[in-house]
C-alpha cells in the first residue's frame, strides 16, 4: 500500500466486508461493516463513477470540473447479487464488487477482457494534521500496460514507471523532470490488450500518480484530502475514452473566433505604441501573416489590472482599432493580484465589498506579484466573479480589446518558499468553505472562468478569446492555453511538442508553447525548427522575456525569415482544416493533435512514440528537434501516405528516414483525404474568400473527409447557419468518384472548389459533374491536374485510363 511519510498517521485502513446493498435509481450503495460506503453511478453504459466514504455518509456533492451539459444515460443495467460478489452489468462493462472488501473489477462486457482491477483499492489515513482523510487507491498494472494523460507534464508521452502530482506551480525555466508545473489534471488512460480507459479522480487537493514506479505492478493515485472521488471510462479506443472525458468535463463552450487560430506575437512587453506600431507594420511590410499582438504587463499603470500607462499609451481606443483597421486583433494580460493602494478602484471595490481571500484567523492574504503587495479575489466566490467580469467593460467594450491573457493564476506568490497562497487561506468555493489546500488546484480555472464571462459579455456578437496558464479539469470549456515560462532549448522544443500531445489527451486541445523559447535567446535554427512545430498546434503564439534579445520572424536572417514566411502561410492556408477539426473537437470532443497511440493503438510500435502525431484527422506532421538536421528517422502510421512535398506516396507501419532540410519538415497526407485549403491571407478576413481549394489525394477504396464553414465569429452557426460538407471520396485502379453531402443552412462566401487531384495513377479521358460530361479542356495539367467546380456539386467523376506506370 502506499506509504505516507507526512505525519505518523494511523496507517492504512481498509474497508471490511460489505453488509448492505441498496439501489437508487441509477446509484449503488454498498456499505460496509465499518462504515465506509461505495456510492457506485452508472452514468453511461461505458462511464461508471466511483465514490467512497468512511464516515458513513458523503459531502455535499459538488465538483467545477464535471459540466452540466455532460451525457447520461444507458441501455442495460442488470444487478447479480451472487455469492461472493455484486455484479453489474451495462452493454458495455461488466463490474463486480468483492463482498469481502469491497474489491473493484471491470470486464468488457463482450469479451470478458479485464481491462482494471483493484490491487489494495480504495484505502485511507486519517490525518492528524488537517482532519479528515488522505484518501488513496490502488490498482493491478498489467503487463504491457501503457499510461498517457495527466495535462501539461513536460515528460515522455507513456507516464509508465513514473510518479508525478497535481499541485499548480509557477515554474519558471522549468525543465523535462519539473513537477507539479502549471495545471492539475488529473486524469489518465491506460492502454493494454489493445483496450483503452480512463480514469478521471475528481479531487482539487493535491493529488500524486503512480504509474508502476514504486511497484512494478501496481498503479495508485492519492490525494491529500477530500473524497476517493474517479470516474472510470471504457473505450476501448482511446479516441472514445477521451471523448468520453471531454464530454464529462466540457467541450469549449463556442468556436473560438477564427482570428484566434492565426499567427499570434508576442513579447514581454511592447511597449510604447510605437514600439507596437513598429512590430505590426513589419508584419505587414514583410508579408508575414499575423492576426494578434500582445500587451504584456507594462501597458498598464504600475502593474494595476484594467489600467493603462497613459505615457506609454496615450489613447488606447484609437490604437486598438488603428491596429484592427490593419487587421490585429489586440490581447491584453490580466492578473489576479491586485494592487495594494487605497487610491485604486478595483482595490477600493474589492475591499468593500470584500471580495479578497483571507488567511483562516482574519487577517486578508496579502503577497506580492508585479505590483509589489497585492491581495487576490477569491474567485471561488460567485458573486466576486461576477464583479470580476464586470470589470472588462471598458477594455473590451469601449477600447476594444479583443482577447485576454490570465497569467499567474496558480496563483503565483513571489519571494515565498511554496510560491503560492499558505495552506490555511479560505475559499467560498461556490458555498462550500474550504482552505486553499482544496482550492489551489482551481483558482485559476475559476479565474479563467470569470474572465471569460466578462469577454462573452462584451464582445457579444462576437466570440470570446482568453488563454490562461493555470488549469484544472473542465478549464478547456473557457479558454485556450499555454505551457508557460519554458526555455530556448532544443530540449524544450522536444517538451512542447509532449506537452501539445498530452494537452489533447487530456481533453484540453486548444493549447499552445512559448514559441522559440521564453527563457534566453534561440538561434534562428531552432525559432525556424518551433515555427515549423508551431503552425500545427491549435495555439499558435511566439512569445519571449524579451530580456535576452527580440523574437520576431525577422529578427534572425533572411532565410530564417523566408523559412518562417512560407511556414506561417502553410498554416493560413490550412485554417479551413483546422477550422474543421476544431469544431470536431467542441462538437464531439475529438482531440485536435492525436498522438500515434491514439490514433492507431492496436498497432502496438506506437505505444512508445513521442515526436510523430496526426494534425486534425489526416495530416501527420513530425518536428525536426536536433540541431544541423537535414532529415530524420520516424515512423510512419500503417496505410499509405503522401509526402506532402513531393506527392511522393509510401507504405507505412515502419520507420524511416525523411529528408527535411531546414526549409522543410516531415509532413505527409493519408491518402484519400481531401484537404480543404485557403489562399494565403496577411490575416483573416482580409480577403473575401470566393474559392476554396481541395486537395484530393488519390485511394484505391475509400475514405471520407469533411470541411466545416460558418460566419468565423458569432453565434449563428449555433442557430444552423454553418455549413458541413460531407466528401466520400472512392478511387479505383482507372477512376474516382467524390460524393458532396451537404447539411447546414449558412451560405458560404465562397462559391467555387479548386479540385486539386494527387496520386492519379491513370490519364483522365472524361470527368463528369453530376452526371453532365464536362468539357475537359478544362482540366489544367501542369503538375497537378486540376479544375473548378460548383461548390454544390454532388458528384464528381473521374474517368482514366491506366497508362501511368
Ligand atoms: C509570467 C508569464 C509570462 C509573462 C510574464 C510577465 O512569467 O508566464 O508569459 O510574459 O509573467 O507578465
Amino acid at each position: 500500500m502506499i506509504v505516507n511519510t507526512e505525519l505518523e498517521n494511523k496507517g492504512n485502513l481498509f474497508p471490511s466486508k460489505i453488509i448492505n446493498f441498496k439501489k437508487d435509481v441509477d446509484k449503488l450503495y454498498f456499505t460496509a461493516e465499518n462504515d465506509v460506503i461505495l456510492e457506485l453511478t452508472v452514468v453511461r453504459d461505458s462511464l461508471l463513477r466511483f465514490r467512497y466514504t468512511t464516515v458513513g455518509n458523503f459531502d455535499n456533492d459538488f465538483s467545477y470540473a464535471i459540466t452540466k451539459y455532460a451525457s447520461s444515460g444507458y441501455n442495460k443495467l442488470v444487478i447479480e447479487d451472487k455469492k461472493e460478489l455484486f455484479e453489474i452489468t451495462t452493454s458495455k462493462l461488466r463490474c463486480e464488487i468483492l463482498k469481502s472488501n469491497m474489491s473493484v473489477s471491470i470486464y468488457d462486457a463482450k469479451d470478458g477482457t479485464l481491462i482494471n482491477q483493484d490491487e489494495g483499492g480504495f484505502h485511507w489515513e486519517e490525518s492528524y494534521q488537517h482532519g479528515g482523510n488522505i484518501v488513496k487507491m490502488s490498482k493491478t498494472s498489467n503487463d504491457g500496460e501503457s499510461y498517457y494523460g495527466l495535462g501539461d507534464k513536460p515528460n515522455h508521452l507513456n507516464l509508465k514507471g513514473k510518479r508525478y502530482s497535481n499541485w499548480a506551480t509557477d515554474s519558471y525555466a522549468y525543465g523535462k523532470d519539473t513537477d507539479p508545473i502549471y495545471k492539475a489534471i488529473p486524469f489518465y488512460t491506460g492502454l493494454h490488450h489493445g483496450k483503452a480507459y480512463g480514469i478521471f479522480f475528481d479531487n482539487t487537493f493535491r493529488s500524486t500518480f503512480d504509474f508502476a514506479h514504486e511497484r512494478r505492478n501496481v498503479t495508485s493515485f492519492w490525494a491529500q484530502g477530500g473524497e476517493m472521488n474517479y470516474y472510470f471510462f471504457y473505450g476501448p479506443k482511446m479516441n472514445d475514452v477521451v471523448e468520453s472525458y471531454t464530454d464529462l468535463t466540457g467541450k469549449p463552450h463556442q468556436l473560438p473566433p477564427l482570428w484566434a487560430l492565426g499567427f499570434h506575437q508576442c513579447k514581454w512587453s511592447y511597449y510604447p505604441e510605437n514600439k507596437v506600431k513598429e512590430i505590426t507594420s513589419t508584419f505587414r511590410e514583410l508579408k508575414i501573416p499575423c492576426d494578434a499582438i500582445y500587451l504584456d504587463i507594462d501597458y498598464m499603470d504600475g502593474f494595476r489590472c484594467f489600467t493603462w500607462n497613459k505615457e506609454y499609451f496615450p489613447d488606447p481606443k484609437r490604437m486598438v482599432k488603428e491596429l484592427l483597421d490593419d487587421g490585429f486583433k489586440t490581447v491584453a494580460i490580466i492578473d489576479p493580484g491586485i494592487k495594494i493602494d487605497k487610491d485604486y478602484s478595483v482595490f477600493k471595490e474589492g475591499l468593500e465589498n470584500d471580495y479578497f481571500c483571507k488567511r483562516a484567523d482574519g487577517d486578508y492574504m496579502k503577497g506580492k506579484v508585479w505590483p509589489g503587495e497585492c491581495y487576490f479575489p477569491d474567485y471561488t466566490n460567485p458573486e466576486v466573479r461576477e464583479w470580476w467580469s464586470g470589470l472588462f467593460q471598458e477594455l473590451i467594450e469601449d477600447i476594444g480589446v479583443k482577447g485576454v491573457w490570465n497569467d499567474m493564476n496558480e496563483p503565483a506568490v513571489m519571494e515565498v518558499p511554496n510560491k503560492t497562497f499558505p495552506d490555511d487561506v479560505r475559499h467560498d468555493y461556490d458555498g462550500n468553505p474550504c482552505s486553499h489546500r482544496k482550492a489551489h488546484n482551481i483558482y485559476g480555472m475559476q479565474m479563467a472562468r470569470a474572465t471569460y464571462q466578462g469577454l462573452k459579455k462584451y464582445s457579444y456578437p462576437k466570440r470570446p478569446f482568453v488563454i490562461t496558464r493555470s488549469a484544472y479539469s473542465g478549464t478547456q470549456r473557457y479558454t485556450s492555453t499555454w505551457t508557460g515560462d519554458n526555455v530556448a532549448s532544443w530540449e524544450h522544443l522536444w517538451i512542447a511538442n509532449m506537452q501539445a500531445q498530452r494537452m489533447a489527451m487530456s481533453g484540453f486541445s486548444f493549447a499552445g508553447s512559448d514559441i522559440g523559447g521564453f527563457a534566453e535567446q534561440p538561434q534562428g535554427e531552432l525559432f525556424t525548427r518551433w515555427i515549423q512545430l508551431g503552425i500545427f498546434h491549435p495555439f499558435f503564439r511566439v512569445h519571449s522575456s524579451g530580456d535576452h534579445g527580440d523574437q520576431e520572424p525577422w529578427a534572425f536572417d533572411e532565410e530564417v525569415t523566408d523559412i518562417v514566411r512560407k511556414f506561417i502561410e502553410i498554416r493560413y492556408q490550412l485554417l479551413p482544416y483546422l477550422y474543421t477539426s476544431f469544431w470536431n473537437y467542441v462538437d464531439h470532443g475529438t482531440p485536435i493533435l492525436k498522438s500515434l497511440v491514439l490514433y492507431d493503438q492496436d498497432d502496438s510500435q506506437t505505444h512508445y512514440r513521442t515526436d510523430e502525431f496526426v494534425f486534425g484527422e489526416q495530416i501527420l506532421a513530425c518536428p525536426i528537434l536536433e540541431p544541423n538536421a537535414k532529415g530524420r528517422r520516424m515512423y510512419l502510421p500503417q496505410g499509405l501516405w503522401y509526402n506532402f512535398w513531393t506527392d511522393d506516396i509510401i507504405k507505412g507501419g515502419k520507420e524511416m528516414w525523411v529528408e527535411a532540410d531546414i526549409d522543410s519538415m516531415p509532413i505527409f497526407v493519408k491518402e484519400g483525404a481531401i484537404i480543404p485549403k485557403y489562399p494565403i491571407q496577411q490575416y483573416v478576413g482580409e480577403k473575401e474568400i470566393t474559392e476554396i481549394t481541395l486537395d484530393v489525394y488519390y485511394k484505391e477504396g475509400k475514405e471520407e473527409s469533411e470541411l466545416y464553414s460558418d460566419a468565423n465569429d458569432g453565434y449563428d452557426y449555433t442557430k444552423g447557419r454553418y455549413s458541413l460538407r460531407n466528401f466520400t471520396l472512392r478511387g479505383k485502379s482507372n477512376e474516382l468518384i467524390i460524393n458532396q453531402y451537404k447539411e447546414g443552412k449558412f451560405v458560404t462566401p465562397y462559391e467555387t472548389f479548386n479540385v486539386q487531384f494527387h496520386g492519379l495513377p491513370f490519364d483522365v479521358v472524361e470527368v463528369q459533374l453530376d452526371n453532365e460530361k464536362i468539357n475537359i479542356e478544362s482540366l489544367k495539367v501542369n503538375g497537378v491536374t486540376s479544375i473548378v467546380v460548383d461548390k454544390n456539386f454532388s458528384e464528381l467523376h473521374i474517368l482514366g485510363i491506366t497508362s501511368k506506370t
